[in-house]
């Protein structure tokens, strides 16, 4: 529950938040693997569902970089957020495959029908749109994946009756 810094020879305890706690966790547990950062990202983003801002110094005290270089990994992988997600994560194949059937009619849809760009969340955090390069699905374009269901064959008239029933579902669960 505590972290010991020794600064100028003196023994420093700062108690750490759970959130904290759980991050140092999470990174003392893949520490020694070789190229630990990105692993360390992955695990940190699939605990919290984004890289919390308390997590960058915790990572770059333990490996030894400097705050910018991890700030700077964090912003070179697009698949790293750094808010929280959306109820629903929207992500629309970019890969040629789909785009040569509609995938850029579509992806022009989703954001204006969303009313949001890529990574954005809408107002009412029900929907985050992101793009994906291939999902394996490239015989069924216009795909999409929402969580871990995809979806072939997407038009926009699709696309927005899928939308309409995850937004359904959550009226329900209220
Ligand atoms: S190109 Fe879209 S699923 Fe492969």
């Amino acid at each position: 529950m505590y972290k010991h810094n020794n600064q100028g020879g003196q023994a420093l305890s700062t108690a750490l938040s759970p959130a904290q706690q759980a991050i140092q966790d999470e990174v003392d547990a893949l520490k020694h693997t070789p190229g630990a950062m990105l692993p360390i990202l992955h695990a940190i983003q699939d605990r919290f569902g984004y890289i919390p801002d308390e997590a960058v110094p915790i990572i770059a005290e333990t490996l030894r970089h400097t705050r910018a270089e991890v700030h700077g990994i964090i912003s070179f992988y697009h698949h790293f957020r750094t808010r929280p997600a959306g109820r629903h994560v929207v992500q629309i194949c970019r890969a040629e495959a789909c785009q040569a059937v509609g995938g850029r009619q579509l992806e022009q849809h989703a954001k204006s029908a969303l009313g949001v760009d890529y990574h954005g969340t809408t107002l009412d955090r029900q929907f985050t749109l992101e793009p994906v390069y291939c999902l394996g699905n490239c015989a069924c374009g216009p795909s999409i994946r929402v969580g871990d269901e995809i979806h072939g064959r997407v038009d926009p008239a699709r696309f927005d009756a899928l939308v309409d029933d995850l937004s359904a579902t959550v009226v329900e669960v209220k």
